[in-house]
């Protein structure tokens, strides 16, 4: 049995990946689609031409991911691609977050991430493939989205040195490095902080980032940037020092404060 699974796709970019390789992969037989809001996975289920298992599961919970290991050990499935969509991010001054919410960006986007990919790799082929969404905030530190930051950093490093180790197998691993993209993802990010409005302007579409990171994936490519504005931005924090863009950030901040006599950090 040949299976997608796709983490995260009760919404945004891991919903808008479930759709598109409905269209596009017809050789694999189901598509297991994981998150922890069922009704929202049924839903999409329903709009699919695959084959859809769903696993109502939260990602943070050992338990679960023990039980997801069981199952994989059970039935032996060919997995042809991993999806790693599930994560969250804080916006807002590092100390003014809970820790519990500030950990769980960590256990979500980074230990969950390399435990799903950890039980994955021994039910791939030559050919698989490996999506893990880290983001543009993993090029450069970020004040008042700091975890979330780092938790991207670690991804994308991650990601780059697990394409390097897994070329011999002929499993290609992607890295997807979008902006600000429009999905449900700002609802929970901005409840203690605010994004730069000017980083707003660039906001990109979920199925722009998809088909982007797709087509990456098919040419083996190990890092996807969606949009040039990112890709300005990717080559800016290799070639600035880390700590002007930091001040620049943080001038900008300012200033936008000043200007709309608003701001919540
Ligand atoms: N939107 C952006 O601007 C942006 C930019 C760069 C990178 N990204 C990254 O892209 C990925 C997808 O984000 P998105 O924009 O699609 O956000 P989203 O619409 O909020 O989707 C997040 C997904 O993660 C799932 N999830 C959250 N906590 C979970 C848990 N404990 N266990 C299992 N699943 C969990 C959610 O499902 P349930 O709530 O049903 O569990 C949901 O399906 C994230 O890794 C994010 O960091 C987003």
């Amino acid at each position: 049995m040949n299976i997608i699974i796709i983490t995260g796709a009760s919404s945004g970019i891991g919903r808008e990946f479930a759709r598109q390789l409905d269209k596009r992969l017809y050789s694999v037989d189901v598509f297991w689609l994981i998150s922890r809001r069922k009704k929202e996975l049924e839903a999409l289920a329903q709009t699919l031409e695959h084959p859809v298992r769903i696993f109502d599961m939260d990602l943070t919970l050992e338990s679960d991911i023990f039980a997801f290991k069981a199952i994989l050990e059970k039935e032996c499935p060919v997995v042809r691609m991993l999806v790693n969509c599930a994560g969250y991010g804080l916006m807002g001054a590092f100390d003014r977050v809970s820790m519990g919410e500030q950990s769980g960006q960590i256990d979500l986007n980074c230990k969950a991430l390399v435990q799903m990919t950890h039980m994955c790799i021994p039910y791939m082929k030559p050919n698989s493939r490996i999506l893990q969404l880290a983001s543009s905030a993993a090029f450069l530190p970020q004040a008042d989205f700091a975890v979330y930051a780092a938790s991207k950093s670690f991804v994308l490093s991650f990601s780059r040195a697990l394409a390097q180790e897994l070329k011999e197998k002929s499993i290609y691993v992607t890295a997807v490095c979008p902006g600000p993209v429009n999905t449900a993802f700002f609802e929970r990010a901005e409840k203690f902080g605010s994004t730069l409005a000017v980083k707003k302007l660039t906001m990109v579409e979920a199925s722009e980032v998809v088909s982007d990171a797709l087509k990456a994936s098919a040419q083996r490519r190990r890092v996807c940037i969606t949009g040039i504005p990112m890709k300005l931005f990717y080559l800016a924090a290799g070639i600035f020092p880390h700590e002007i863009m930091l001040q620049g950030a943080a001038a900008l901040k300012k200033l936008e404060k000043i200007k709309t006599g608003k701001g919540k950090t």
